[in-house]
């Protein structure tokens, strides 16, 4: 429709209605489409009709092949929470930047996925289930103490790897949305072992990101936990878990990109500066970039 629209002589004003047609197409889409990976993909290719009766959300869990109500109630949660939250995460942001130049809400929204698969930033959510796994089969039992996990953590770090799932670039405390997931499993699965341990971890971790003197926040991000929601309720298939949360990051970044057409936003692009400032700014003669 955006590309119709350009195409067609549209004016500018107006780009926000193609902007929202195409918008509603993708997130109808998004859920069939990331189902249908699924279900090829770990399913013999056993594809399950929607249930157009059915919430986004509910649908989405029910063409997964998952018909647990705990699980659509799971599914409602983690769309929710992993749609954004601010809109300067590499993600959100870099479907704003490729939207700016008036590139489709497809094309925008393609480019931000491509961002969110980075392990600093969406895959976490797998690295995080991946660790611990590699964490359980290392230390041989699915529920480490908290000295097998501290030691497990001080390892990770002197391989010179990050504690995936904690940390945050703008956050300085715990993620709500881990407490939120925390207390969905509290809710739900209070003696699931993966969970418990997840919950370890969340009492080991701060102190020891803490004493590294460096870490701007010591505390869980989203990714800590949802794998390991997923996983008690079956889906093990940890390779898929970005899929799913690009699904729910399609609501927050094509909501914004409306916006941005609404109000007519330009191009964007980073500031640019010569040699010659940056060695002003180094000998403190120059604040070209600020405070
Ligand atoms: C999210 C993240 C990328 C934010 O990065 P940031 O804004 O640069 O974070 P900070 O300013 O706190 O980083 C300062 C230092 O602490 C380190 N640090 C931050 N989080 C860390 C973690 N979880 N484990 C180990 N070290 C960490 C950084 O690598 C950096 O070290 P360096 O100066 O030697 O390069 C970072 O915390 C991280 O890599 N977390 C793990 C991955 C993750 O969970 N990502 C999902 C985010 S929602």
């Amino acid at each position: 429709m955006f590309f119709k629209a350009l195409r067609t002589g549209h004016v500018e004003k107006d780009y926000w209605e193609a902007t929202y047609d195409d918008s509603l197409i993708l997130l109808a889409r998004l859920p069939r489409l990331a189902a249908y990976i699924y279900r090829r993909k770990y399913h013999n290719g056993e594809d399950i009709t929607p249930d157009g009766m059915m919430d986004w959300s509910g649908n989405l869990a029910h063409m997964l092949g998952f018909n647990d109500d705990k699980f659509k109630e799971l599914m409602r949660l983690y769309m929710t929470i992993h749609a954004d939250h601010e809109g300067g995460n590499v993600s959100a942001h870099t479907t704003h930047l490729v939207g700016s130049a008036l590139s489709d809400p497809y094309l925008a929204y393609a480019a931000g996925m491509n961002g969110l698969a980075g392990p600093l930033h969406g895959l976490a959510n797998q690295e995080v289930i991946k660790w611990i796994f590699e964490m359980q089969e290392k230390l041989g039992t699915d529920l480490p103490t908290h000295d097998q996990i501290e030691n497990y953590v001080r390892q990770t770090l002197s391989e010179g790897k990050v504690v995936p799932g904690y940390g945050h670039a703008v956050l300085r405390q715990t993620d709500p949305r881990y407490t939120a997931q925390m207390e969905f499993g509290k809710k739900y699965m209070r003696e699931d072992k993966l969970c418990r341990t997840v919950w370890k971890i969340y009492e080991v971790v701060p102190p020891i990101l803490e004493s590294l003197g460096k870490v701007k926040n010591p505390w869980p991000n989203v990714d800590a936990h949802s794998g390991a929601l997923l996983v008690h309720f079956g889906m093990k298939e940890y390779e898929f878990y970005t899929v799913l949360f690009a699904v729910s990051r399609a609501m927050g970044v094509l909501a914004s990109l409306i916006w941005d057409r609404a109000l007519g936003l330009p191009i964007e692009r980073p500031k640019s500066v010569t040699t010659d400032l940056v060695k002003k700014w180094l000998n403190g003669e120059d604040e070209i970039w600020g405070e």
